[in-house]
This record gives structure tokens, C-alpha cells and sequence, in this order.
């Protein structure tokens, strides 16, 4: 896989307090030297706390969404700004959850993927394919549809995004794809963005969904799969790590 650093994401989602996260951060902390780059999305509330105590560590932080707007009257929204201001390296954009549950379109994934690289934040843009979709033969076509409109609305920075393929059916479900069919839907991803990109064949493309200690590895060695966006499994220090340690 060309020159790609493996890169591995925990999405905490709405889980943790801060005595809880105190022993988490710590554990990553202390752990020495991953062959993989790792990162931690947090609730807003713990930006801080994650960042202060991962400063001065390799691990870096970011959020699980960000408001499209750059400031003004958006109650309870947060901006990529502020997420800048607390040291935030990635921010998670368009989860399932959040196109679910929040009724969000391909087109404002798109937009808030480019505020978020506007100050100098890497989004991690998920795309994926519902169970009932890929029973019906779509998921080319969903996940292709997905990409397409961030590949138009970044332009020429798309480059600088990280992709997230996680297949609805796969999240908290234990289901897994297996590695043949995450790496065959990552191939497509990849060469729908080197159609676009000349950086396509250095950017990471992640897989989530059900990622555990005992099958990351044969999913990182798939060609096209450069490392992991972890829910459950992220919230424990040592399966977190574990997943880290291989992608070696
Ligand atoms: O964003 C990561 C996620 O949706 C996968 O969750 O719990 O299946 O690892 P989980």
C-alpha cells in the first residue's frame, strides 16, 4: 500500500465521563511507540481534557461533527474554529449516525468536510452502505453517490481528507465485513478519488464497523485498507492499542 502511515481512530461517541476518560487517556499515554497513527474523537465536552492530556503525545484529537456555519446565532452548535482553538487534528464528518438521526444529506457531509479542512482540521468523511442496500445490489452506487459529492465540493483539496467505509450492517452489530468485501468496496473508493486527486494513492482510507483485537489485522493487510475508524473496541486502552499494534 504505496507509503501510507496506518492510521487508527477512536470514535468514543456519547460514551464516557471525565474519571473515565482520565484512565483511558492515560493508558494510550503511556503506551510506547504504535506503528500506527493514532487519534481520539471525542464528545465536545472533553475536547479539553483530551487535549490536555495528550498534549506532548503522538496521539492526536478531534471531534465527532462540526457546524457547517463559521459563527453567528446556531445554538448548540460547535464551529471548526473552536474545534481548531482546542487543538483538534481530525473531526469525524457524515457518520451513519449522524445522516440517520440527524437527517444529514450528502451535500452537507461535503460542506462540512471543507470548513473543517478551511482550518486546517482533517475530516474523516464516513461513507456506507445500509444492510437493505447491499441486499438489493447498491452498495457501489450509495457509496459512490457519497463520495461524489465531497470530490465536487472540495476540489482539489480532496487529497487532504481521510475516508471512512463503514458499512452500516457492520456498526455495533459484531458483524464485520469480511476483508474481501471491505477491501473490494475500498478499491472503488480509491479509484473514484484518483480520478480526482493525483494524492489519491497516499491518502488513508479507513474501515469501521465492528473492528476488534482479533480481526484488525487481516483487515489492515487488505491493499487499499490503511487502518480502522473503532467504536465499541475504542473504549478499552488495551483493545484500542491492540488495534493500533496491528497495523503493523
Ligand atoms: O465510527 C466507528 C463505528 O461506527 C464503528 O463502531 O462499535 O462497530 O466499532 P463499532
Amino acid at each position: 500500500s504505496e507509503t501510507r502511515q496506518p492510521l487508527v481512530v477512536g470514535n468514543w461517541k456519547m460514551h464516557g465521563s471525565h474519571a473515565v476518560n482520565e484512565q483511558l487517556l492515560e493508558a494510550l499515554k503511556a503506551a510506547g511507540p504504535l506503528p500506527a497513527e493514532a487519534a481520539v474523537c471525542v464528545p465536545f465536552p472533553y475536547l479539553a481534557q483530551a487535549a490536555e492530556r495528550l498534549a506532548r503525545s503522538p496521539i492526536g484529537w478531534g471531534a465527532q461533527d462540526v457546524s457547517v456555519h463559521a459563527q453567528g446565532a446556531y445554538t448548540g452548535e460547535v464551529s471548526a474554529a473552536m474545534l481548531a482553538d482546542f487543538g483538534s487534528r481530525y473531526v469525524i464528518v457524515g457518520h451513519s449516525e449522524r445522516r440517520q438521526y440527524h437527517g444529514e444529506t450528502d451535500q452537507l457531509v461535503a460542506d462540512k468536510a471543507k470548513v473543517a479542512l478551511a482550518k486546517g482540521i482533517t475530516p474523516i468523511v464516513c461513507v456506507g452502505e445500509t444492510l437493505a442496500q447491499r441486499e438489493a445490489g447498491e452498495t457501489e452506487a450509495v457509496v459512490k453517490r457519497q463520495l461524489s459529492a465531497v470530490i465536487h465540493t472540495l476540489g482539489p483539496c480532496v487529497g487532504e481528507m481521510v475516508v471512512a467505509y463503514e458499512p452500516v450492517w457492520a456498526i455495533g452489530t459484531g458483524l464485520t465485513a469480511t476483508p474481501e468485501q471491505a477491501q473490494a468496496v475500498h478499491a472503488l473508493l480509491r479509484a473514484q478519488l484518483a480520478a480526482a486527486s493525483p494524492r489519491a494513492g497516499q491518502m488513508r482510507l479507513l474501515y469501521g464497523g465492528s473492528v476488534k483485537p482479533d480481526n484488525a489485522k487481516v483487515l489492515f493487510a487488505q491493499a487499499d485498507i490503511d487502518g480502522g475508524l473503532i467504536g465499541g473496541a475504542a473504549l478499552k486502552a488495551e483493545d484500542f492499542l491492540a488495534i493500533c499494534r496491528a497495523a503493523a
